[in-house]
């Protein structure tokens, strides 16, 4: 019977459903460091459903017969690809399922920072609330103002759908590919980036982490944007030149910034974004609500069993090398 290791965040009913077929070795919620079972769980592993272990080189030389992993994310950037591939290893992720709740989070944080929302609120249950608020407490506006898509993929789709749609927004966007689609759905206009960072309001990632995409984001791009304006990070952190990020916070362009996603996670307990009032941060919870997780970690398993079964899984990542 082939055997699927399980080290990521899957339901007790996903794992009833992968042991009608399969041998299922449970490592959720277990320490993976020096762990020995999971070393011999390793050894004879055929699939492998992934939320948190590094996999490295050194992990693949001690899992001789795997031949599938399914990650519990969209996002593969963790993953030696071109390794896999050659060691003739399958990987999958979990597009889709998570697209509404990232770009939910994304407009959250867009309207909490827009309108100061974490800040206000412990500026109240400090007792600053003495009489009416005044400027020095206003926000900016999201409703009708330029949104400047940096990405769009599905997830920056869905957040720029929701600021056409929802909020009148006016939609620019730079992408390596048009969307001809999306600019008639929504009036989005693709444009450089230079040109978006300097009339966008809102200024939204949502690149994947590739190796062009690393400090997308530093000092010439923020130098370029409008002094008020608000920056969101929900792609991934290395994107953004994150020392260059705060310096340009400190000086007032962007004015604000939302973040998600941090180029070391979780944040470092001496970051200087942490001491700042015009950052919202966020512990990585793009997709972070219970149906999605849930979702997302159904997706790893519907793939793996079918890879196991060899049948092509609903989403591949390195299909071309595979052999089932
Ligand atoms: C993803 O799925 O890539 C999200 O960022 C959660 O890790």
């Amino acid at each position: 019977m082939k055997k699927i290791l399980v080290c990521g965040a899957v339901r007790d009913r996903q794992m009833e459903q992968m042991r009608e077929a399969f041998q299922v070795e449970d490592f959720r919620g277990v320490s993976l460091d020096n762990n020995p079972a999971l070393e011999t769980a390793l050894g004879e592993a055929d699939a492998l459903i992934n939320g948190g272990l590094p996999i490295t080189s050194a992990l693949l030389d001690r899992a001789p017969s795997l031949r599938v992993i399914a990650t519990i994310s969209v996002g593969y950037d963790a993953y030696p690809v071109d390794e896999l591939s050659r060691r003739g290893i399958l990987l999958c992720n979990t597009p889709d399922v998570l697209t509404e709740t990232t770009a939910d989070t994304g407009f959250s944080l867009i309207m909490a920072t827009g309108r100061r929302v974490a800040e206000l609120d412990s500026w109240l249950r400090r007792g600053e609330w003495k009489g009416s608020v005044g400027p020095a407490q206003f926000g900016k506006d999201v409703h009708g103002k330029t949104l400047g898509m940096i990405g769009l993929g599905r997830i920056g789709a869905a957040v720029a759908r929701r600021g056409a749609l929802g909020f009148g927004m006016s939609i620019l966007y730079s992408n390596s590919s048009p969307k001809p689609a999306l600019e008639e759905e929504l009036g989005a206009r693709r444009c450089e980036m230079a040109e978006l960072l300097a009339e966008a309001d809102y200024v939204c990632v949502t690149v994947p982490l590739v190796k062009e995409t690393v400090h997308l984001i530093g000092a010439g791009e923020f130098a370029l944007m409008k002094p008020d304006a608000v920056f969101i990070n929900l792609a991934r952190g290395k994107v953004v030149d994150e020392t260059a990020l705060v310096d340009a916070l400190k000086k007032g362009r962007p004015g604000a910034a939302g973040l998600d996603v941090f180029e070391v996670e979780p944040l470092p307990g001496d970051s200087p974004l942490l001491g700042m009032d015009n950052v919202v941060l966020l512990p990585h919870v793009g997709s972070a609500t219970h149906e999605t997780r849930d979702a997302m970690a159904q997706r790893a398993v519907d793939n793996t069993c079918q890879a196991l079964r060899g049948e092509t899984p609903l989403s591949p990542v390195n299909l071309d090398s595979w052999q089932p």
